[in-house]
């Protein structure tokens, strides 16, 4: 069963997604750095290939792959291949508009190419040995496909949130164990495709919400929606069924389950060098306008529109059709809304962003 998992399109994730860059951001100098160190081309290469992967609308891409072309043209003239690419109910047009604004390209160097790609990141996207550069940013914490197994008393898989306990939510061990093992699965598919399509000495870098010891990124946000919906549940605005059928398709790892494939003597930890794997909290911009504003109803407007851009098109696709009242998925964003300003020390908000960067042996 496929994950339903298209961000919220016609440029509202682009224009919501600030907290993203800010996660993709503090890693991207390793892949600077590395493309310097990178051989010079072979005789025969046309081109570099560089694909990007979970892409989106391309705001946030398109802005990453500006910065390693740019640190690619320092090192050599040679045309480059950039592909986006993403699942096929991504907002493709919107990419497009994206990769040419007002009619010119969104990129700066010369000799730039552009392709978009519709195609599962746990599957095999371009031909055996093709690529030189690959990148992932923010994407690959959602599941593979949709989870069968159940969590009755939350809507993510992990525990609930120490710091915003509410009655009834709970998850336990044997509950998270199937989710844990399909987030390990869908990871060793990720690194296999990417093994088949890098070139030797090919570098990979991967960059996802994750977690550490102290703090999940899940943290805030869905304790929020965990408290919007059930809200509802107990206004009897939605049938506890749905609550309970609920989970949210994203994981959130730690850096060692995010190298964990790499190191278990299989054939994947032979077909990569681990040259770095960090997890590091990220600023968040909605917390900074915070801080600077002392701004509470802009906070909550603008951490709502954060989570609205990666939740309503999943929410909206789990929602039954027969519900009392109409414009449901609206008004459980008003009641997020509502509930942040009304609690803001209930659902701060931490970016912990975990990456790797790895070498194609
Ligand atoms: C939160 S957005 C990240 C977008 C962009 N990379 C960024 O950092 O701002 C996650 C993207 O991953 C995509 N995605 C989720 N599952 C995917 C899969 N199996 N294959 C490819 N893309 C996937 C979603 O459709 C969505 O566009």
């Amino acid at each position: 069963m496929p994950t339903t998992t298209g961000m919220k399109g016609g440029g509202y994730y682009d224009a919501n997604s600030k907290e993203q860059r800010s996660a993709l951001e503090t890693f991207l100098p390793w892949l600077e750095t590395a493309i310097a160190e990178l051989p010079s081309p072979a005789a025969f290469q046309e081109s570099w290939n560089v694909l990007d992967i979970g892409s989106s609308e391309g705001g946030n891409a398109i802005y990453a792959m500006n910065r390693l072309i740019t640190a690619l043209r320092r090192h050599s003239d040679l045309p480059v291949w950039v592909l986006f690419d993403d699942l096929p109910t991504n907002d493709f047009n919107q990419m497009f508009l994206n990769l040419f604004p007002q009619g010119g390209s969104a990129f700066s160097a010369p000799d730039i190419f552009s392709a978009a790609i519709g195609g599962s990141a746990f599957g095999r996207l371009v031909p055996p040995r093709s690529l030189h550069l690959a990148t992932t940013f923010n994407a690959i914490g959602f599941f593979e496909t949709r989870p069968v197994a159940r969590l009755p008393h939350f809507i993510l898989a992990m525990q609930p949130n120490p710091h915003a306990p509410r009655e009834g939510v709970a998850v336990t061990e044997s509950e998270l164990k199937p989710f844990q093992d399909q987030a390990h699965q869908d990871l060793c598919h990720f690194y296999a495709a990417r093994a088949e399509e890098l070139v030797s000495g090919g570098k990979l870098l991967v960059q996802v919400f994750g977690r550490n010891e102290s703090w999940s990124t899940g943290y805030g946000i869905c304790d929020v929606l965990s408290d919007a919906l059930l809200d509802f549940v107990e206004a009897e605005m939605l049938p506890r069924s749905f609550y309970e059928a609920f989970v949210f398709p994203a994981y959130y790892r730690s850096v060692e389950e995010l190298i964990a494939p790499l190191q278990e003597g299989t054939e994947l930890a032979a077909a990569f060098r681990v040259e770095k794997a960090e997890v590091r909290e990220v600023p968040v911009p909605f917390n900074d306008a915070l801080e600077q504003s002392g701004d509470q109803s802009a906070w909550a407007h603008s951490y709502t529109s954060f989570l609205r851009a990666f939740t309503e098109p999943v929410l909206q696709a789990a929602l039954p059709v027969d519900l009392p009242q109409e414009n449901t998925i609206k008004k459980i964003y008003q009641r997020v809304e509502r509930l942040l300003e009304d609690h803001p020390e209930r659902y701060e908000f931490h970016f912990i962003s975990i990456a790797a960067l790895l070498t194609r042996v």
